[in-house]
């Protein structure tokens, strides 16, 4: 399974994919990391780890539109089985969409649908619920709403701050990511409305 790695931080749960790729079992392989601003530590990790990487800046085109586009085909140049992003903040546009439409999964540091959007550990807080984690899904157009494919909870704690739960849900969102990862890669999967069918297409 040909994987492309979409980041625009420190890459962490990109580092955890690529330990986990080491093993030949394991069935996935990061064929390219791409980036969305440079000098991301994503990057510089697929940069080390022997990796193609590419960036892609909205800036560096004349609009929205164009840089879907230019996005759209850097990913296609790798032909990938599927797309992850990995603490990617973009929202991809309807070209990318339409292209990876299925294959195209984002993790994201809350338990949707409670708390979409950048903040999830902070409002998860502000909010006061007891339990905040990990959701795993496909993308579609609206921001964290696609298909759920796995979702994992960790405890918010009284004396919790915004980063020691922040830290608390990485752990658990790389453990995640590389199960389920690995999980589609060596079984398949195809989306059922709203379903995620992993298995045998
Ligand atoms: C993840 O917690 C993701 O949910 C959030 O940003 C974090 C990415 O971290 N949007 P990293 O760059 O993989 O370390």
């Amino acid at each position: 399974c040909r994987v492309v790695v979409l980041v625009s931080g420190g890459g962490s749960n990109l580092a955890a994919l690529l330990t986990a790729c080491a093993d030949p079992a394991y069935g996935a392989e990061v064929v390219a990391v791409g980036a969305d601003r440079e000098g991301t530590g994503g990057v510089a990790l697929a940069q080390e780890a022997g990796v193609p990487t590419f960036v892609e800046r909205v800036g560096a085109h004349p609009d929205r539109a164009a840089w879907d586009a230019a996005l759209t085909a850097a990913v296609a140049a790798h032909a990938p089985d599927l797309v992850v992003s990995a603490g990617f903040l973009k929202l991809c546009g309807p070209a990318f969409l339409e292209r990876f439409a299925g294959r195209y999964v984002n993790t994201h540091n809350s338990l949707l649908p409670a708390f979409p959007g950048i903040h999830g550990p902070r409002d998860a807080l502000d909010h006061g619920v007891k339990l905040a984690g990990a959701t795993l899904f496909f993308v579609d157009a609206g921001t964290d709403t696609g298909p759920i494919l796995a979702q994992v909870a960790v405890p918010v704690l009284d004396d919790d701050t915004e980063a020691s739960l922040t830290e608390r849900i990485k752990v658990a969102e790389r453990a995640q990511l590389v199960e389920q990862v690995g999980r589609l890669a060596r079984e398949g999967w195809r989306l059922e409305d709203r379903r995620v069918v992993v298995g045998p297409r």
